[in-house]
Protein backbone atom coordinates (compact mmCIF):
# COMPACT_ATOMS: atom_id res chain seq x y z
CA UNK A 1 0.00 0.00 0.00
CA UNK A 2 2.78 2.70 1.11
CA UNK A 3 4.83 2.02 -2.06
CA UNK A 4 1.78 2.46 -4.05
CA UNK A 5 0.86 5.69 -2.65
CA UNK A 6 4.19 6.85 -3.29
CA UNK A 7 3.88 6.49 -7.07
CA UNK A 8 0.47 8.04 -7.05
CA UNK A 9 -0.33 11.06 -8.23
CA UNK A 10 -1.58 13.81 -5.91
CA UNK A 11 -4.20 15.75 -6.85
CA UNK A 12 -3.18 18.63 -9.34
CA UNK A 13 -0.08 17.30 -9.73
CA UNK A 14 0.68 17.29 -13.64
CA UNK A 15 -0.14 14.17 -15.26
CA UNK A 16 2.05 11.21 -16.73
CA UNK A 17 2.50 7.58 -17.33
CA UNK A 18 1.71 5.22 -14.66
CA UNK A 19 3.95 3.96 -12.50
CA UNK A 20 5.40 1.13 -10.87
CA UNK A 21 5.88 0.48 -7.78
CA UNK A 22 9.40 1.03 -6.39
CA UNK A 23 10.63 2.21 -9.79
CA UNK A 24 8.54 4.11 -10.86
CA UNK A 25 8.78 5.24 -15.12
CA UNK A 26 12.36 4.06 -14.65
CA UNK A 27 12.35 1.08 -16.74
CA UNK A 28 10.50 2.50 -18.88
CA UNK A 29 12.92 5.07 -19.70
CA UNK A 30 15.34 4.69 -22.47
CA UNK A 31 18.37 6.06 -20.88
CA UNK A 32 20.51 5.50 -24.33
CA UNK A 33 18.37 8.33 -25.96
CA UNK A 34 15.27 9.66 -23.86
CA UNK A 35 14.39 12.32 -25.43
CA UNK A 36 12.37 11.12 -28.34
CA UNK A 37 10.49 9.31 -25.85
CA UNK A 38 10.43 12.72 -23.63
CA UNK A 39 8.99 14.24 -26.75
CA UNK A 40 6.49 11.68 -27.26
CA UNK A 41 5.13 11.39 -23.89
CA UNK A 42 4.07 15.48 -24.16
CA UNK A 43 2.16 15.03 -26.96
CA UNK A 44 0.03 12.66 -24.39
CA UNK A 45 0.11 14.67 -21.19
CA UNK A 46 1.48 18.48 -22.42
CA UNK A 47 4.14 20.89 -21.89
CA UNK A 48 4.39 19.95 -17.78
CA UNK A 49 3.95 16.38 -17.33
CA UNK A 50 5.73 13.99 -14.31
CA UNK A 51 7.27 10.80 -14.08
CA UNK A 52 8.72 8.77 -11.13
CA UNK A 53 12.30 7.93 -11.28
CA UNK A 54 12.04 5.27 -8.60
CA UNK A 55 9.78 7.32 -5.96
CA UNK A 56 10.77 10.71 -7.25
CA UNK A 57 8.36 12.75 -8.33
CA UNK A 58 10.21 14.64 -11.79
CA UNK A 59 8.24 17.11 -13.55
CA UNK A 60 9.49 17.70 -17.30
CA UNK A 61 9.11 21.18 -18.60
CA UNK A 62 8.69 21.83 -22.06
CA UNK A 63 8.36 24.36 -24.05
CA UNK A 64 9.04 28.40 -23.78
CA UNK A 65 6.35 29.38 -22.07
CA UNK A 66 6.46 26.94 -19.10
CA UNK A 67 10.55 27.05 -19.43
CA UNK A 68 10.53 30.75 -19.10
CA UNK A 69 8.09 30.63 -16.41
CA UNK A 70 10.52 28.39 -14.66
CA UNK A 71 13.60 29.59 -15.34
CA UNK A 72 13.20 33.43 -15.07
CA UNK A 73 9.17 34.56 -14.23
CA UNK A 74 9.95 32.44 -11.15
CA UNK A 75 13.26 32.04 -11.24
CA UNK A 76 14.24 32.68 -7.53
CA UNK A 77 11.18 30.47 -6.54
CA UNK A 78 12.80 27.01 -8.33
CA UNK A 79 16.24 27.84 -8.55
CA UNK A 80 17.15 25.46 -5.73
CA UNK A 81 18.74 22.07 -7.06
CA UNK A 82 17.24 18.46 -6.16
CA UNK A 83 20.03 16.16 -4.49
CA UNK A 84 20.41 12.87 -4.56
CA UNK A 85 23.50 10.31 -3.35
CA UNK A 86 25.89 10.73 -6.62
CA UNK A 87 25.43 15.03 -5.25
CA UNK A 88 25.83 14.59 -1.95
CA UNK A 89 29.15 11.91 -2.69
CA UNK A 90 30.56 14.66 -5.08
CA UNK A 91 29.76 18.16 -4.22
CA UNK A 92 28.84 17.76 -0.58
CA UNK A 93 26.33 20.41 -1.04
CA UNK A 94 29.01 22.76 -1.67
CA UNK A 95 30.33 24.56 -4.99
CA UNK A 96 28.54 26.35 -8.14
CA UNK A 97 26.73 23.37 -10.25
CA UNK A 98 24.66 21.57 -7.47
CA UNK A 99 25.28 23.75 -4.08
CA UNK A 100 21.50 24.56 -3.21
CA UNK A 101 20.29 28.07 -3.57
CA UNK A 102 21.55 30.28 -0.71
CA UNK A 103 24.13 32.19 0.74
CA UNK A 104 27.10 29.85 -0.09
CA UNK A 105 26.01 29.29 -3.56
CA UNK A 106 25.53 32.76 -4.09
CA UNK A 107 29.12 34.04 -2.68
CA UNK A 108 30.80 31.21 -4.53
CA UNK A 109 29.31 32.15 -7.87
CA UNK A 110 29.92 35.77 -7.30
CA UNK A 111 33.21 35.06 -6.59
CA UNK A 112 33.91 33.07 -9.66
CA UNK A 113 32.35 35.72 -12.07
CA UNK A 114 34.53 38.34 -11.22
CA UNK A 115 37.72 36.47 -11.29
CA UNK A 116 36.96 35.01 -14.07
CA UNK A 117 36.45 38.70 -15.47
CA UNK A 118 39.02 40.33 -13.58
CA UNK A 119 41.57 37.66 -14.13
CA UNK A 120 42.70 38.96 -17.08
CA UNK A 121 43.70 42.55 -15.76
CA UNK A 122 47.44 42.83 -15.34
CA UNK A 123 48.33 39.68 -17.02
CA UNK A 124 47.50 37.70 -19.94
CA UNK A 125 43.96 38.17 -21.17
CA UNK A 126 41.66 35.59 -21.52
CA UNK A 127 41.75 36.05 -25.31
CA UNK A 128 45.04 35.71 -25.31
CA UNK A 129 45.42 32.32 -23.68
CA UNK A 130 42.72 31.17 -25.83
CA UNK A 131 44.48 32.92 -29.03
CA UNK A 132 48.13 30.78 -27.84
CA UNK A 133 46.08 27.73 -27.49
CA UNK A 134 44.32 27.67 -30.67
CA UNK A 135 48.11 28.06 -32.07
CA UNK A 136 49.03 25.16 -30.10
CA UNK A 137 45.98 22.97 -31.66
CA UNK A 138 46.69 24.30 -35.04
CA UNK A 139 50.59 23.04 -34.62
CA UNK A 140 49.15 19.29 -33.62
CA UNK A 141 46.12 19.39 -36.28
CA UNK A 142 49.38 19.82 -38.79
CA UNK A 143 51.11 16.88 -37.64
CA UNK A 144 47.75 15.03 -39.22
CA UNK A 145 48.05 16.09 -42.70
CA UNK A 146 48.32 12.86 -44.20
CA UNK A 147 46.47 10.89 -41.88
CA UNK A 148 42.78 9.79 -40.98
CA UNK A 149 42.42 11.55 -37.33
CA UNK A 150 40.18 11.76 -34.67
CA UNK A 151 40.25 15.16 -33.40
CA UNK A 152 38.44 14.34 -29.83
CA UNK A 153 41.85 13.67 -27.37
CA UNK A 154 43.51 17.11 -28.75
CA UNK A 155 40.45 18.94 -29.08
CA UNK A 156 39.14 17.88 -25.46
CA UNK A 157 42.68 18.38 -24.17
CA UNK A 158 43.06 22.31 -25.59
CA UNK A 159 39.76 23.43 -24.11
CA UNK A 160 40.45 21.63 -21.25
CA UNK A 161 43.45 23.86 -20.90
CA UNK A 162 41.90 26.99 -20.84
CA UNK A 163 40.00 26.37 -17.56
CA UNK A 164 42.98 24.72 -16.04
CA UNK A 165 44.76 27.99 -17.37
CA UNK A 166 42.33 30.25 -15.49
CA UNK A 167 42.05 27.91 -12.39
CA UNK A 168 45.73 25.99 -11.81
CA UNK A 169 47.58 28.29 -13.94
CA UNK A 170 49.19 26.18 -16.33
CA UNK A 171 48.09 23.81 -19.75
CA UNK A 172 48.94 20.27 -20.55
CA UNK A 173 50.68 19.15 -23.62
CA UNK A 174 48.60 17.00 -25.65
CA UNK A 175 51.11 14.18 -25.22
CA UNK A 176 50.74 14.21 -21.36
CA UNK A 177 49.02 10.33 -21.07
CA UNK A 178 48.39 11.07 -17.35
CA UNK A 179 46.22 14.31 -18.23
CA UNK A 180 44.43 12.42 -21.30
CA UNK A 181 43.70 9.90 -18.88
CA UNK A 182 41.74 12.35 -16.37
CA UNK A 183 39.90 13.37 -19.38
CA UNK A 184 38.63 10.18 -20.35
CA UNK A 185 37.65 9.28 -17.11
CA UNK A 186 35.50 12.91 -16.91
CA UNK A 187 34.01 11.89 -20.41
CA UNK A 188 33.02 7.99 -19.35
CA UNK A 189 31.46 9.39 -16.29
CA UNK A 190 29.54 12.18 -17.92
CA UNK A 191 27.78 9.46 -20.17
CA UNK A 192 27.65 6.31 -17.25
CA UNK A 193 25.86 8.96 -14.19
CA UNK A 194 23.27 9.46 -16.82
CA UNK A 195 22.26 6.02 -17.75
CA UNK A 196 20.46 3.61 -15.90
CA UNK A 197 23.48 2.37 -13.27
CA UNK A 198 23.67 6.45 -11.66
CA UNK A 199 20.16 6.65 -11.65
CA UNK A 200 19.70 3.46 -10.13
CA UNK A 201 22.30 3.82 -7.63
CA UNK A 202 20.32 7.33 -6.48
CA UNK A 203 17.24 5.56 -6.45
CA UNK A 204 18.38 2.71 -4.51
CA UNK A 205 20.96 3.28 -2.26
CA UNK A 206 21.54 -0.56 -1.02
CA UNK A 207 23.33 -1.26 -4.14
CA UNK A 208 25.92 1.16 -3.31
CA UNK A 209 28.00 -1.80 -1.63
CA UNK A 210 27.40 -4.57 -4.50
CA UNK A 211 29.72 -5.11 -7.27
CA UNK A 212 27.97 -3.36 -9.97
CA UNK A 213 28.26 -0.94 -12.63
CA UNK A 214 27.63 1.84 -10.62
CA UNK A 215 31.27 1.54 -8.84
CA UNK A 216 32.75 2.72 -11.71
CA UNK A 217 31.32 5.97 -11.17
CA UNK A 218 32.41 6.04 -8.02
CA UNK A 219 35.90 5.03 -8.79
CA UNK A 220 36.30 7.46 -11.49
CA UNK A 221 34.83 10.24 -9.30
CA UNK A 222 37.93 9.39 -6.50
CA UNK A 223 40.52 9.18 -9.73
CA UNK A 224 39.90 12.28 -10.75
CA UNK A 225 38.78 14.23 -7.33
CA UNK A 226 42.37 13.25 -6.10
CA UNK A 227 44.11 14.60 -9.19
CA UNK A 228 42.46 18.01 -8.44
CA UNK A 229 42.75 17.97 -4.74
CA UNK A 230 46.91 17.72 -5.61
CA UNK A 231 46.92 20.49 -7.28
CA UNK A 232 45.18 22.24 -4.70
CA UNK A 233 47.55 21.29 -1.79
CA UNK A 234 50.62 22.30 -4.33
CA UNK A 235 49.08 25.71 -4.23
CA UNK A 236 48.99 26.31 -0.97
CA UNK A 237 52.83 25.29 -0.99
CA UNK A 238 53.64 27.25 -3.64
CA UNK A 239 51.86 30.69 -3.51
CA UNK A 240 53.04 34.25 -2.57
CA UNK A 241 50.07 35.82 -0.52
CA UNK A 242 48.76 38.91 -1.66
CA UNK A 243 50.40 37.78 -5.53
CA UNK A 244 47.72 35.54 -6.83
CA UNK A 245 48.46 33.16 -10.26
CA UNK A 246 45.22 31.86 -10.88
CA UNK A 247 41.85 31.40 -9.09
CA UNK A 248 42.69 28.73 -6.77
CA UNK A 249 45.51 31.65 -5.18
CA UNK A 250 42.60 34.25 -5.43
CA UNK A 251 40.49 31.30 -3.27
CA UNK A 252 43.48 31.07 -0.63
CA UNK A 253 43.32 34.55 -0.44
CA UNK A 254 40.02 34.56 0.59
CA UNK A 255 40.61 31.91 3.12
CA UNK A 256 43.19 33.97 4.47
CA UNK A 257 40.77 36.77 4.90
CA UNK A 258 38.19 34.92 6.89
CA UNK A 259 40.93 33.44 8.81
CA UNK A 260 41.52 37.31 10.29
CA UNK A 261 37.89 38.13 10.49
CA UNK A 262 38.09 35.08 13.48
CA UNK A 263 35.02 34.37 15.60
CA UNK A 264 33.34 37.31 16.56
CA UNK A 265 32.16 38.18 13.34
CA UNK A 266 29.89 35.21 12.78
CA UNK A 267 26.71 36.66 11.15
CA UNK A 268 29.03 38.67 8.36
CA UNK A 269 31.06 35.25 8.17
CA UNK A 270 31.93 34.33 4.47
CA UNK A 271 31.40 30.91 3.64
CA UNK A 272 35.10 30.08 2.10
CA UNK A 273 35.88 27.20 2.87
CA UNK A 274 38.28 24.27 1.45
CA UNK A 275 35.87 21.61 0.79
CA UNK A 276 34.07 24.71 -1.40
CA UNK A 277 37.61 25.24 -2.86
CA UNK A 278 37.78 21.64 -3.87
CA UNK A 279 34.09 21.40 -5.36
CA UNK A 280 34.33 24.94 -7.16
CA UNK A 281 37.59 23.89 -8.64
CA UNK A 282 35.97 20.18 -9.95
CA UNK A 283 33.10 22.03 -11.14
CA UNK A 284 34.73 24.26 -13.38
CA UNK A 285 37.31 21.92 -14.60
CA UNK A 286 33.93 19.28 -15.35
CA UNK A 287 31.51 22.04 -16.77
CA UNK A 288 34.03 24.39 -18.99
CA UNK A 289 35.78 21.22 -20.37
CA UNK A 290 33.31 18.65 -21.67
CA UNK A 291 30.13 20.93 -22.87
CA UNK A 292 32.81 23.24 -24.82
CA UNK A 293 34.53 20.27 -26.43
CA UNK A 294 31.75 18.89 -27.50
CA UNK A 295 30.55 21.93 -29.45
CA UNK A 296 34.21 22.10 -30.85
CA UNK A 297 33.74 18.57 -32.49
CA UNK A 298 30.12 19.31 -34.03
CA UNK A 299 31.17 22.31 -35.42
CA UNK A 300 33.94 20.33 -37.21
CA UNK A 301 31.55 17.76 -38.11
CA UNK A 302 28.71 20.25 -39.41
CA UNK A 303 31.44 21.75 -41.77
CA UNK A 304 32.36 18.40 -43.21
CA UNK A 305 28.85 17.43 -43.68
CA UNK A 306 28.07 21.00 -45.13
CA UNK A 307 30.83 21.78 -47.26
CA UNK A 308 29.35 25.30 -48.64
CA UNK A 309 28.83 26.71 -45.48
CA UNK A 310 31.98 25.52 -44.41
CA UNK A 311 33.05 27.96 -47.30
CA UNK A 312 30.69 30.52 -46.92
CA UNK A 313 32.34 30.61 -43.08
CA UNK A 314 36.06 30.82 -44.28
CA UNK A 315 34.91 33.51 -46.79
CA UNK A 316 33.54 35.64 -44.08
CA UNK A 317 36.83 34.47 -41.74
CA UNK A 318 39.57 35.58 -44.72
CA UNK A 319 37.54 38.54 -45.44
CA UNK A 320 37.60 40.31 -41.73
CA UNK A 321 41.18 39.15 -41.11
CA UNK A 322 42.48 40.45 -43.82
CA UNK A 323 46.66 40.21 -43.36
CA UNK A 324 46.38 39.52 -39.41
CA UNK A 325 47.28 36.53 -38.69
CA UNK A 326 44.12 35.72 -36.38
CA UNK A 327 40.70 37.27 -35.77
CA UNK A 328 40.05 38.86 -32.24
CA UNK A 329 36.99 38.25 -30.23
CA UNK A 330 35.86 41.79 -31.05
CA UNK A 331 35.53 40.91 -34.88
CA UNK A 332 32.43 39.12 -34.04
CA UNK A 333 30.22 42.01 -34.54
CA UNK A 334 31.01 42.05 -38.14
CA UNK A 335 30.68 38.37 -38.78
CA UNK A 336 26.80 37.62 -38.58
CA UNK A 337 27.13 33.95 -40.56
CA UNK A 338 30.35 32.55 -38.71
CA UNK A 339 27.97 33.81 -35.24
CA UNK A 340 24.67 32.18 -37.00
CA UNK A 341 26.91 28.73 -37.92
CA UNK A 342 27.66 28.56 -34.37
CA UNK A 343 24.50 29.00 -32.83
CA UNK A 344 22.89 26.72 -35.02
CA UNK A 345 25.91 23.94 -33.89
CA UNK A 346 24.51 24.74 -30.56
CA UNK A 347 20.69 24.24 -31.96
CA UNK A 348 21.26 21.18 -33.71
CA UNK A 349 23.74 19.55 -31.21
CA UNK A 350 21.58 20.16 -28.33
CA UNK A 351 24.72 20.15 -26.00
CA UNK A 352 23.22 19.88 -22.84
CA UNK A 353 19.51 18.94 -23.96
CA UNK A 354 18.12 18.94 -20.29
CA UNK A 355 19.99 21.44 -18.57
CA UNK A 356 20.94 20.41 -14.78
CA UNK A 357 17.94 19.77 -12.68
CA UNK A 358 16.08 22.18 -10.62
CA UNK A 359 14.22 22.33 -7.26
CA UNK A 360 11.23 24.83 -5.81
CA UNK A 361 11.98 26.04 -2.50
CA UNK A 362 8.49 25.39 -1.48
CA UNK A 363 5.12 25.11 -3.05
CA UNK A 364 4.53 26.53 -6.46
CA UNK A 365 1.77 26.52 -9.03
CA UNK A 366 2.90 26.12 -12.42
CA UNK A 367 0.42 26.12 -15.35
CA UNK A 368 -2.47 25.61 -13.15
CA UNK A 369 -0.72 22.33 -11.12
CA UNK A 370 0.62 22.45 -8.08
CA UNK A 371 4.30 21.80 -7.98
CA UNK A 372 5.06 19.93 -3.89
CA UNK A 373 8.35 21.77 -2.56
CA UNK A 374 11.41 19.82 -3.83
CA UNK A 375 9.86 18.28 -6.62
CA UNK A 376 12.74 17.21 -9.51
CA UNK A 377 12.38 19.97 -12.49
CA UNK A 378 13.90 18.71 -15.47
CA UNK A 379 14.68 21.88 -17.61
CA UNK A 380 13.90 20.25 -21.32
CA UNK A 381 16.04 23.00 -23.34
CA UNK A 382 16.43 21.15 -26.51
CA UNK A 383 12.16 21.04 -26.77
CA UNK A 384 13.10 24.70 -28.04
CA UNK A 385 15.78 23.72 -30.71
CA UNK A 386 13.42 22.07 -33.28
CA UNK A 387 9.89 23.49 -32.35
CA UNK A 388 8.05 24.22 -35.84
CA UNK A 389 6.75 27.63 -34.51
CA UNK A 390 10.48 29.36 -33.87
CA UNK A 391 12.31 27.84 -36.86
CA UNK A 392 12.09 28.38 -40.49
CA UNK A 393 14.30 25.21 -40.99
CA UNK A 394 13.33 23.10 -37.85
CA UNK A 395 14.92 20.02 -38.57
CA UNK A 396 17.45 20.91 -40.97
CA UNK A 397 21.07 22.21 -40.18
CA UNK A 398 21.11 25.41 -41.82
CA UNK A 399 22.70 29.08 -40.23
CA UNK A 400 20.01 30.86 -42.03
CA UNK A 401 17.97 30.25 -38.93
CA UNK A 402 19.97 32.72 -37.07
CA UNK A 403 19.53 35.55 -39.70
CA UNK A 404 17.74 38.32 -41.37
CA UNK A 405 17.08 38.46 -44.69
CA UNK A 406 19.37 40.96 -44.37
CA UNK A 407 21.74 38.34 -43.50
CA UNK A 408 21.91 40.57 -39.95
CA UNK A 409 22.29 38.15 -37.11
CA UNK A 410 18.38 37.44 -35.53
CA UNK A 411 18.22 37.36 -31.99
CA UNK A 412 15.56 33.92 -31.28
CA UNK A 413 13.99 34.68 -28.10
CA UNK A 414 13.01 31.10 -27.00
CA UNK A 415 16.39 29.39 -27.57
CA UNK A 416 18.21 28.76 -24.83
CA UNK A 417 21.30 26.13 -25.17
CA UNK A 418 22.47 27.99 -21.88
CA UNK A 419 19.53 28.21 -20.04
CA UNK A 420 18.16 31.30 -18.51
CA UNK A 421 17.85 33.19 -14.83
CA UNK A 422 19.14 33.15 -11.43
CA UNK A 423 21.33 29.85 -12.88
CA UNK A 424 22.07 30.43 -16.07
CA UNK A 425 25.49 28.79 -16.93
CA UNK A 426 28.11 30.79 -15.46
CA UNK A 427 30.64 29.94 -18.47
CA UNK A 428 28.55 31.38 -20.99
CA UNK A 429 30.69 34.27 -21.98
CA UNK A 430 33.88 32.00 -21.76
CA UNK A 431 32.50 29.12 -24.12
CA UNK A 432 31.15 31.58 -26.45
CA UNK A 433 34.55 33.46 -26.82
CA UNK A 434 36.53 29.73 -27.03
CA UNK A 435 34.31 28.65 -29.72
CA UNK A 436 34.78 31.18 -31.91
CA UNK A 437 38.95 31.70 -31.37
CA UNK A 438 39.06 28.06 -31.82
CA UNK A 439 36.71 27.76 -34.88
CA UNK A 440 37.73 30.64 -36.76
CA UNK A 441 41.66 29.42 -36.07
CA UNK A 442 41.33 26.27 -37.79
CA UNK A 443 38.46 27.57 -40.57
CA UNK A 444 41.94 29.70 -41.53
CA UNK A 445 45.05 27.53 -41.31
CA UNK A 446 42.38 24.09 -43.11
CA UNK A 447 39.96 23.04 -45.03
CA UNK A 448 38.33 19.90 -43.49
CA UNK A 449 36.84 17.29 -45.61
CA UNK A 450 34.95 14.29 -44.44
CA UNK A 451 36.73 11.25 -46.18
CA UNK A 452 33.52 8.87 -47.16
CA UNK A 453 31.52 9.74 -49.58
CA UNK A 454 29.80 6.69 -49.26
CA UNK A 455 28.56 7.08 -46.35
CA UNK A 456 27.97 10.82 -44.41
CA UNK A 457 28.40 11.66 -40.92
CA UNK A 458 26.42 10.33 -38.83
CA UNK A 459 24.84 13.58 -36.71
CA UNK A 460 22.86 11.34 -34.10
CA UNK A 461 24.03 12.79 -30.64
CA UNK A 462 25.65 10.17 -28.16
CA UNK A 463 23.34 10.59 -24.92
CA UNK A 464 24.98 12.13 -21.94
CA UNK A 465 24.65 15.11 -19.74
CA UNK A 466 26.22 17.11 -22.85
CA UNK A 467 26.06 15.52 -25.80
CA UNK A 468 28.66 14.96 -28.07
CA UNK A 469 29.16 13.15 -31.49
CA UNK A 470 30.03 9.72 -32.14
CA UNK A 471 33.41 9.48 -32.76
CA UNK A 472 35.20 10.57 -35.99
CA UNK A 473 37.64 10.81 -38.15
CA UNK A 474 38.66 13.13 -40.92
CA UNK A 475 40.57 14.49 -43.68
CA UNK A 476 42.41 17.95 -43.45
CA UNK A 477 44.27 19.75 -46.14
CA UNK A 478 46.33 23.19 -44.89
CA UNK A 479 45.30 25.99 -46.73
CA UNK A 480 47.65 27.04 -49.81
CA UNK A 481 47.82 30.25 -48.60
CA UNK A 482 49.37 29.27 -44.94
CA UNK A 483 52.78 29.31 -44.77
C1 LIG B 1 25.42 25.49 -15.94
C2 LIG B 1 25.34 24.97 -20.77
C3 LIG B 1 30.12 25.92 -20.97
C4 LIG B 1 30.21 26.45 -16.15
C5 LIG B 1 25.00 25.26 -17.23
C6 LIG B 1 23.64 24.93 -17.61
C7 LIG B 1 23.62 24.80 -18.97
C8 LIG B 1 24.96 25.03 -19.45
C9 LIG B 1 22.41 24.47 -19.83
C10 LIG B 1 22.45 24.71 -16.65
C11 LIG B 1 21.78 26.00 -16.24
C12 LIG B 1 20.58 25.75 -15.37
O1 LIG B 1 20.67 25.05 -14.36
O2 LIG B 1 19.46 26.21 -15.69
C13 LIG B 1 26.63 25.14 -21.23
C14 LIG B 1 27.02 25.02 -22.63
C15 LIG B 1 28.38 25.29 -22.68
C16 LIG B 1 28.82 25.57 -21.32
C17 LIG B 1 26.09 24.67 -23.79
C18 LIG B 1 29.32 25.32 -23.86
C19 LIG B 1 28.98 25.45 -25.11
C20 LIG B 1 30.55 26.20 -19.69
C21 LIG B 1 31.90 26.61 -19.34
C22 LIG B 1 31.94 26.73 -17.98
C23 LIG B 1 30.59 26.43 -17.48
C24 LIG B 1 33.06 26.87 -20.31
C25 LIG B 1 33.13 27.12 -17.13
C26 LIG B 1 33.39 28.27 -16.68
C27 LIG B 1 28.93 26.22 -15.69
C28 LIG B 1 28.56 26.26 -14.27
C29 LIG B 1 27.18 25.99 -14.22
C30 LIG B 1 26.73 25.78 -15.59
C31 LIG B 1 29.51 26.52 -13.11
C32 LIG B 1 26.30 25.93 -12.97
C33 LIG B 1 25.72 27.29 -12.66
C34 LIG B 1 24.87 27.33 -11.38
O3 LIG B 1 24.30 26.32 -10.99
O4 LIG B 1 24.79 28.41 -10.76
N1 LIG B 1 25.80 25.32 -18.37
N2 LIG B 1 27.74 25.46 -20.48
N3 LIG B 1 29.79 26.11 -18.55
N4 LIG B 1 27.81 25.95 -16.44
FE1 LIG B 1 27.76 25.80 -18.47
Amino acid sequence: GFLWWKTWRPKSFPPGPLAFPLVGNLLQMDFSGPLQGMKKLSEVYGPVYSMYLGSQPTVIVRGFKALKEILVVKGTEFADRPQNRLTRTVSHLKGLVVAPYGKTWKEHRRFTLSTLRNFGLGRKSMEEKIAEESAYLIQDFKKNKDTLFDPHCVINNAVSNIICSIVFGRRYDYDDSTFQDILHLVNENMKMTMGIWGQLYNAFGFIHYLPLPHQKILKNIDTVYGFLQRIVEEHKKTRTPGEPRDYIDCYLEELDKSALQGEEDNNNKKTFDNQNLSTCVADLFIAGTETTSATMEWSLLYMMAFPEVQEKCRKEIDKIRGDRTRLDYEDRVSMPYTQAVLQEVLRMASIVPLGIPHTNLKEEQLNGYTIPKGTVIITDLSSLNYDETYWKYPHEFNPENFLTEDGELRKVEPFLPFSAGPRVCLGENLARMETFLFFTGLLTHFEFHWPDPASPPDLTPVYALSQTPKHFKMRLVPRINDK
